[in-house]
């Protein structure tokens, strides 16, 4: 099998993936579709094209369990969705899946609304905002409103913000370091426990806040955890498997939609063009009025944008690990191999897209689709096979709802040329992106 080259004595490409994980990661593809890179002693396959990653979410998914990256992630997520694995994960899910129905994305999207107008009308002409900070508080106060039925007060909305951001940028490092790192005392070791510290109090206050007012007729994600944990029958939780449920949410819903948003205000400020495609669009299916769910199929060419910016702003890195041998590519793996992907990486391969490093909405155009040949696994930014992402139909909806209800009243441009810098953590950040709210004329 091929070996990604520049691996070093005893620490192999580990100081490489830290430094620069993205270009690391982006660089595999040449070396074929089965890669092995070295993580200190531990090896690790990494699956490069699109088909062997659909490969082993779909076909081969029974073959593996999440793993090693997973099971770093557990002393902060717990147990949740996202980490947990066979029997256990099947009971979490279905208990879960009821709430990000179509009907209740339709009940939430009412609040997507209001919160997006507000935001908008808090803007003055010349303002210039903080596009990720926005974007993140955005983010947190719907996503705790939505699915916790509580409105975060100031200090939390701010704890998550801030601190969510430390976790997961070092988050990457660690999944890919021995334990034994994690102790020593070292500044980044120290933020992140800091941090970590406080999350879990903020967590910790919602469900206490919520415990009086909860009721599983709220339809919302909390009251409906909170009464399986009163449940009588199999489906019982308790407190801990509550609070790995609500930080899993909190860990998996909050960076990507910012990092959506955020990307899909920081690329149209940068293509002029697709912007003013996109605001005639938002212009002429929502006009002044508030923005709504029956909307969201209404704006192709918004879609577009955001399937973009998606497309080049993608998962940085995932991993499984196998449970029996299984053969990938050709090579056959014993158990307990651990095999990463990068969606960011198959998402800028050049096999696959033509142009992959350009910002080009209209190559989901149907006919362009077509005539580029893309397949149902080119484009996975939420996953597939059992474990895809609970949230697609939910970010689908709170970003176009408040994409369009930001492009139908302001144009953003980007403050003196400063374009946002691509920030390696578990989904790339679009950190310092200024832009200026400027009135449509
Ligand atoms: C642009 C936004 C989002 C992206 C790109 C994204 C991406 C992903 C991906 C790639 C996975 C699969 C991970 C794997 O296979 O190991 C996943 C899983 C998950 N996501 Fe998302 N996600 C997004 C938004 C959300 C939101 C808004 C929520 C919650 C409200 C959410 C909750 C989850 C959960 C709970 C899982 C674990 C599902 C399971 O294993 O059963 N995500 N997400």
């Amino acid at each position: 099998m091929p070996r990604a080259p520049g691996a070093l004595p005893l620490v192999g490409h580990a100081l490489r993936l830290w430094r620069d994980p993205l270009g690391l990661l982006n660089s595999l593809g040449r070396y074929g579709d089965l890669v092995r890179l070295d993580v200190g002693t531990l090896p690790v396959y990494v699956a490069t094209s699109s088909e062997l990653v659909y490969e082993i979410l779909t076909a081969k998914g029974r073959s593996f369990e999440k793993g090693r990256f997973f099971e770093r992630l557990r002393p902060l997520a717990g147990n949740g969705l996202a980490t947990a694995d066979g029997e256990y994960h099947r009971r979490h899910r279905r208990l879960m899946q009821p709430m990000f129905s179509r009907q209740h994305i339709e009940e939430y999207s009412g609040t997507m609304s209001r919160k997006a107008a507000e935001l908008v009308e808090s803007w003055r002409p010349g303002q210039r905002i903080e596009v990720e900070r926005v974007m993140s508080t955005y983010a947190v106060e719907t996503l705790a409103s939505t699915m916790f039925s509580t409105e975060f007060g100031r200090p939390a909305v701010a704890a998550v913000r801030d601190n969510l951001p430390v976790l997961l940028n070092h988050l990457l490092v660690r999944a890919a370091s021995p334990r034994l790192l994690d102790r020593i005392p070292i500044r980044p070791n120290r933020d992140f426990d800091a941090a970590a510290a406080r999350l879990r109090a903020v967590i910790d206050e919602t469900i206490l806040g919520a415990r009086d007012g909860a009721a599983p007729e709220r339809g919302d994600l909390l009251s409906l955890l909170l009464a399986a944990r009163d449940a009588e029958d199999d489906g019982r939780l308790d407190d801990t498997e509550i609070r790995d449920e609500l930080s899993t949410i909190l860990f998996a819903g909050v960076e990507t939609t910012t990092a959506a948003l955020s990307w899909t205000l920081a690329e149209l400020g940068r293509h002029p063009e697709a912007e003013a495609a996109v605001a005639a669009e938002v212009r002429s299916v929502v006009g002044d009025g508030p923005v709504t769910i029956g909307d969201v199929p209404r704006l192709p060419a918004l879609r577009r944008a955001l399937d973009e910016a998606i497309r080049l702003h993608s998962v940085t890195l995932l991993m499984r690990r196998s449970t029996e041998p299984v053969e990938l590519a050709g090579h056959r793996l014993p158990a307990g191999a651990e095999v990463a992907f990068s969606l960011y990486a198959i998402h800028r391969d050049g096999r696959v897209y033509e142009n992959p490093e350009a910002y080009d909405p209209d190559r989901w155009l149907p006919e362009r689709q077509r005539a580029a040949g893309l397949g149902r696994e080119a484009y996975i930014p939420f996953g597939a096979g059992s474990r895809k992402c609970i949230g697609d139909l939910y970010t689908y909806t709170e970003a176009t709802i408040a994409l369009a209800t930001i492009l139908a009243r302001w144009r953003l441009v980007p403050a003196d040329g400063a374009g946002p810098r691509e920030v390696a953590s578990t989904i790339p950040r679009a950190e310092g992106a200024t832009m200026v709210v400027t009135p449509r004329g």
